[in-house]
């Protein structure tokens, strides 16, 4: 035999030099679920170690993450039922929890970066991103309430805006009111391919926020669709995103591999609350290895071709490689 791959992976240290792809810590972006209040911390019964926090308590977190070298933190908010209602106006008032948490991290941690969420559903009494008229998500008026949210998600201070609502046309609509407000160095990554997914059910016991009635088929993508996230992809390049997201990430390899194929713009994918839950779950049962299983999605999503990822293992992960 002329040819032998095993001597490749002979050793340690040869398997490391012939290492075609790392995640680094640096690649991830670990989401985080505030609540309002002091001193509050609640464990989200289905994700096993991630929490909804107070701003008090979530500033301590990102600092002993930022520690381990995570620098980048995406922010979702539980709001009360009190608050939220059809237009979703407590999201972009200006003495809302959430803004006021965005302030608060860039004065205190000013390093790090903090990337929002743009779409109604935290703050709708509908449970939808959208407006709902008549059961019909409408469109062309929503974009003006999510216009509204980034703007003043920046004027908080966000880094990265970004919309996961699945509008047509409102990286366009979300960029222009940005720039016309002054904030032409706020970067917009845009969930480009957001799938109508089952691995959200977490999330949405996290901020409870599934929708009220219906499902948002109407907006999020069919999953057995790819050509349709290249037409996204192209729109939202035009419309002037810096960075495009596929979500969820492991069911959507491939849809990865394609954007990354097909755009210039860096490619996230969002590990989402649903694959979180099923590694935890296996690994509580004893049936996986957590750790290992978790760093292999991880590895997966990388090679597939994500340069950025979101994921709730973030802070675990940067443990593990320390
Ligand atoms: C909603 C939003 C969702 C997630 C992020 N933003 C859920 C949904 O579309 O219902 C899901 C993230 C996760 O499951 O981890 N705008």
């Amino acid at each position: 035999m002329l040819i032998r791959p095993r001597r490749n992976r002979k050793n340690k240290v040869i398997r490391k030099l012939v290492e075609e792809n790392q995640v680094s810590v640096s690649d991830l972006i670990f989401p985080l679920f505030l609540i309002n209040g002091d001193r509050k911390k609640e464990e989200v019964p289905s994700m096993p170690g991630i929490f909804r926090q107070s701003t008090d308590l979530l500033l301590e977190e990102i600092e002993s993450c930022s520690r381990l070298g995570i620098k980048t933190f995406c922010l979702f908010p539980a709001v009360e039922e009190k608050y939220k209602d059809k237009y979703a106006i407590y999201s972009y008032s200006h003495d809302n929890f959430y803004l006021k948490t965005i302030e608060k991290i860039k004065a205190e941690i000013p390093d790090v970066n903090v990337m929002t969420d743009v779409a109604m559903d935290p703050y709708s009494s509908d449970g939808h991103d959208g407006i709902v008229e008549n059961g019909e998500i409408i469109n062309d008026p929503t974009l003006e309430v999510l216009a509204k949210m980034a703007v003043a998600q920046a004027r908080a201070g966000a880094d990265i805006i970004g919309p996961s609502d699945m509008m047509d046309g409102r990286i366009r609509y979300i960029r222009e009111a940005l720039d016309k407000e002054g904030f032409s160095n706020t970067s917009i990554l845009s969930y480009t391919a957001k799938y109508a997914s089952s691995f959200y059910g977490p999330f949405r016991d996290a901020l409870d926020s599934a929708p009220k009635s219906g499902d948002k088929k109407t907006y999020q993508m069919n999953p057995a669709n790819v050509k349709e996230a290249i037409l996204e992809a192209k729109l939202d390049q035009e419309e002037g995103a810096d960075m495009l997201m596929v979500k969820p990430a492991l069911p959507y390899l491939d849809v990865i591999r394609t954007l990354k194929e097909i755009s210039n713009l860096p490619v996230a994918a969002y590990n989402v609350s649903g694959e979180y839950a099923m590694i935890k779950a296996a690994a509580e049962k004893g049936w996986l290895d957590g750790p290992s299983s978790m760093a292999e999605c991880l590895l997966s999503i990388k090679r597939a071709g994500a340069k950025i990822i979101l994921t709730y293992f973030a802070k675990e992960y940067a443990e593990l490689i320390q």
